[in-house]
Formats: structure tokens, sequence, C-alpha cells
């Protein structure tokens, strides 16, 4: 190799070197003041997940989440449910996020597909049906919709919101890749709050939140999304491979100093178990100015002792009974 071909070798390697190490700020307008936009209806809405500027509000913004989609008519973790939520009016949805067992991720709630799928029929030799162990084609084979007709799990085909014939029709539906969640939210202009599940022990567990930030970059997101996880140590990933994303830490039961916890993740806001919390923690939560985005909550009284609290988000299998709810707060 001649002095010039060298010289063109080392640019090419410095080239590639800054590109990938340059990947998770490129998108990010705030890095560059020149570029920032105007505030749109998403960046309002991420100021009301956070609640950083409820001080300055006398009503502070609330965000209502379509938990899984808009699972209460619609088969959860669908694209469908996504849009059914973004039908209804809710600013974001949420997702759980897995992978597949060659390396693809997908968007799944349960380790196993028994409860939302046809595995079971249409591969019975492969108990206990864990996602982690079917290919991408595998998981596209299965059908994800027809089980709601099926078990009519919030009792909407009973009370008559879903007809038969809707419920029918939701057959066919497909587990989505992660990269499909994200571009219909996208074309949606939708945001999303990205669950990550703990896949500790798991193969996909050294790579999964690496992976994930790594698409959330790819297609330009970072100001879209919200990653969650119950799996802390993720948290700390997410910030590592991507400081600009926001985090909530994702909590069932009370922990100990909920906002030194917060703190030390570098996180915008606590989620936690509304079966568990308590005014006291959403005051001292919110007077840090810390989110609070609490899930599961689907009663409207629920919603309306929430709200009194002072909670920033409703994480809601019904988004339409948080939007009724929040227009006559
Ligand atoms: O993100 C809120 C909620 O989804 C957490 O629990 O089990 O529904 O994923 P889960
Ligand atoms: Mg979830």
């Amino acid at each position: 190799m001649g002095n010039t071909e060298r010289r063109i070798a080392r640019c090419l390697a410095l080239f590639f070197m800054a590109a990938i190490a340059g990947a998770c700020a490129a998108p990010d307008p705030r890095q560059n003041p020149r570029q920032s936009p105007a505030p749109t209806p998403q960046r309002a809405a991420t100021t009301a997940a956070t609640g950083k500027e409820q001080k300055m509000q006398s009503t502070p913004e609330v965000s209502v989440f379509a938990h899984r989609g808009f699972r209460g008519i619609a088969p959860e973790n669908t694209l469908l449910a996504a849009r059914k939520g973004h039908e209804a009016g809710a600013g974001w949805w949420e997702l759980d996020v897995a992978a597949s067992s060659d390396g693809v991720l997908v968007i799944m709630h349960d380790d196993t597909l028994v409860r939302t799928s046809d595995a079971k029929r249409l591969f019975p030799e492969r108990e206990p049906w864990s996602v982690y162990d079917f290919t991408l084609a595998e998981l596209k084979r299965l059908d994800v919709g027809s089980w709601y007709g099926g078990t009519d799990p919030f009792g909407q085909i009973a009370a008559g919101r879903i007809s038969p014939a809707q419920a029918a029709a939701f057959a066919g539906e497909r587990i989505p890749t992660f990269r499909e969640a994200l571009d219909l939210t996208k074309s949606l202009g939708l945001k999303v709050n990205i669950e990550i599940k703990d896949a500790t022990g798991q193969t996909c567990d050294a790579w999964i939140v690496e992976k994930t930030v790594g698409l959330i970059n790819e297609l330009g997101m970072t100001r879209d999304v919200m990653i969650s996880s119950f799996n802390h140590e993720y948290l700390r990933r997410v910030k590592k491979a991507c400081p600009e994303i926001d985090t909530a830490a994702l909590i069932d039961k009370p922990i100990a100093d909920p906002v030194g916890r917060l703190k030390e993740l570098k996180a915008i806001a606590l989620n936690p178990n509304a079966k568990y919390l308590d005014e006291a923690t959403v005051k001292a939560l919110r007077a840090a100015g810390y989110g609070v985005l609490v899930w599961t909550v689907n009663e409207k009284a629920d919603m309306r002792r929430l709200l009194e609290w002072g909670v920033t988000g409703l994480i809601t299998d019904f988004p339409d009974r948080a939007l009724e709810v929040l227009a006559g707060h």
C-alpha cells in the first residue's frame, strides 16, 4: 500500500469511527439551537410527561398512555391497538420489547406466547413457547388477534362495544417488530413509552438495551420516546448508550427513597403500580420535579383520585376514559 492509499484508508477508518460515535447525538435538536423547532404538540407532551413545568402552571398537563395500545378494545401490543390509541386521542402508547431467538426486537408482553397467540397449535413441540426461543419468521406466522374474540378480555364484546364481526376481523394480526412499531409511531405523530422487558437469563440480555437505543437513534426518534423498565440496570445502560433519551423507572411495590433512585438513574419519572401508590409519594416526587406515570388505571374514579394527588401521566387500557376524565378535570 502506497502513502496515498494509506492516507485514504486512515480517513475512511476515522470517518466510520466518527459516524458510530455520533449516532446518538445526530438527531437531537437540543444540541444545536439553530435547529430547535418551534414547540410542537409532541414537545409539549414530553413536558407534560415529565411534569417539569408544573410549578409554572396552575393546571398541569397530563399525558395519556394507551397501554399496550388501546388494549381494552383491540388485541394488545399490535399495530392495530396503537392505531386505536391514536384515534382515541392518546398522545402516547406503551409497548413491551422482547427479542426473537435470531436477534430481532419484537413487541410482546408475556415471556410465553401462550396467552395471546396460537403458538401451541402451530408449534405443539415447543413447550414452554417462550418468545425468546422463536425466530422472527416463526413469530410472524402467529396469529395474535384471534385470542381477543375468544376470551373477551375486558368484556367489551359482551358489553356490545366490540361486535363479534369486529372481533373476528382481529384474526391475523401479527407480532410487530420494534422497527415496525417505531415506524408506525412516527407516521402517526405519536409518542411511545418503550418498556424493555427484563430479559435476565436470556441471551438477548447482553444487547437488548443497546439494540433498542440503536434503532431509536437510527430512526431519529430520541425525542419521541421514553424508555421504561422494571430492570433499573437497563435504564443505566440506556443513559450510557444515549444520554438524551428520557427514562422512567417502573416499580411494582413501593421502594425506599424513590426520589434518590430517580436522581441516581438520571430518570425523569417514576412509573408506579397504582395499587401501591400513596399521595405522599406523589407529592414528594412532584416537589422534586419528577413525573409520576401511573399504571394501570382503568376506572374513572381512580383516575380522578390520582389526578387530585398530582400524577402527570395515566397509563390505561382505556385511554378514552382518561381523556374524558381530563376534559372534566
Ligand atoms: O408500563 C406500565 C406497565 O406496562 C407495566 O407493567 O406488566 O403491563 O408491562 P406490564
Ligand atoms: Mg408494559
